[in-house]
């Protein structure tokens, strides 16, 4: 009996030393494998005489359930501790923030999109939208350009082959305009809207581009005059900016689809390759503007000796070159990511009138 005892201690010892699963499954083949010491001691049960079987059968057995039972014991607290040093190794902290060299940016001009429609949304407009590709009549015939009118050719037009049955050429639309004539159209006065998108000219150097952005205004009422329009305009550029020091200037011009008609230029200084607002001797001109004219709104079925309107377009990539510094235009659409590094904006912040837009 005095082997089964120390056979108990040594193994009980193996079993608590074992270090990790292989370790303890060593001991475990070693004790109750198939010709472990204590399998061993089993089978030499059967060459017993009966009475030595008597005593020596439950005692055999009793080590083999304690031995079996103290392995099993010791199985579970390894897996646990196990699994509890792979949940410690694989820990991820969620707060860190993400691998600089992955991290993506707002380009400025979808930037100034955002703060445009925000600051016009709390003075009360919706945004409305139309098609990059226009017909003729929404880009230009409704918005009283003459057919065959010098005026279609001074935007530089892009236009779409002719369709081979009716002869009608399709566009890409010259301003976003258009959607002035899409939304009186489908609304019904008062009107109040804003529409921010593409638009597409002949044109390439450093204040022009091929594609550009514009955002519409578009504010049709009753007693609508000039001075609503000068307001909306110059308190638009004052939040845009964020200071009342942006000079800016309007100049009598022509268009179509306004009369009176207006340009805005902002002041400002190009010298030594950099762009600065609010001093210098330069002008850059940001949009056209004016009272809706008469014309344009018959053609879209609305009484001019009821309701009146003010439009406006803006040029939003030069707001964004005088607002961050843009010199070139160009370099915005030329997909450099060193450029847009550089120049963009965060994605988590949503420019907001109350906080600070940029
Ligand atoms: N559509 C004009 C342009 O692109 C701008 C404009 C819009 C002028 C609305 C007057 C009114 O040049």
């Amino acid at each position: 009996m005095t082997d089964l005892t120390s056979l108990e201690a040594e193994l009980t010892g193996a079993v608590a030393s074992a270090a990790d699963l292989p370790a303890l499954d060593a001991v475990r083949v070693g004790a109750l494998g198939k010709t472990g010491s204590i399998s061993n001691m089993l089978k030499s049960l059967g060459s017993m005489s009966p009475d030595e079987r008597k005593t020596a059968g439950p005692a055999i057995n009793g080590l083999r359930d304690r031995v079996g039972a103290l392995i099993a014991d010791r199985k579970a607290a390894l897996e646990a501790s196990a699994l509890e040093g792979q949940l410690a190794a694989e820990r991820l902290d969620l707060t860190l923030p993400a691998a600089p060299r992955r991290k993506g940016s707002v380009h400025p001009t979808m930037q100034v999109f955002d703060e445009l429609t925000a600051i016009f949304a709390e003075m009360g407009f919706a945004v409305a939208e139309g098609p990059d590709i226009e017909d003729d009549f929404h880009n230009f015939t409704a918005l009283n350009f003459p057919p065959k009118h010098p005026a279609r050719e001074m935007h530089d037009t892009f236009f779409f082959n002719p369709d081979a049955e009716t002869g009608e050429r399709m566009l890409l639309r010259t301003h976003t305009s258009p959607v002035q004539v899409r939304t009186i159209l489908s609304q019904k006065p008062p009107i109040r809207i804003v529409a921010p998108g593409r638009t597409y000219r002949k044109d390439s150097d450093q204040t022009h581009t091929p594609m550009f952005h514009q955002i519409e205004g578009l504010v049709i009422d009753r007693d609508i005059h000039m001075g609503h329009l000068k307001w909306t305009l110059e308190t638009l550029i004052g939040r845009f900016f964020e200071t009342d020091a942006v000079t800016s200037r309007f100049r009598p011009h022509h268009f179509p689809f306004t009369e009176p008609s207006a340009e805005m230029d902002i002041q400002c200084d190009r010298s030594g390759g950099e762009l600065k607002i609010g001093q210098g001797s330069d002008w850059l001109e940001i949009l056209g503007c004016g009272m809706v004219h008469p014309n344009v709104l018959r053609a879209c079925g609305v009484d001019p000796d009821e309701y009146q309107g003010f439009a406006f377009g803006l040029g939003v990539d030069r707001l964004a070159m005088l607002k961050y510094g843009v010199p070139d235009l160009r370099d915005m659409f030329a997909s450099d990511t060193r450029w847009l590094a550089h120049y963009g904006f965060s994605p988590f912040v949503a420019p907001n009138p109350a906080s600070g837009l940029s």
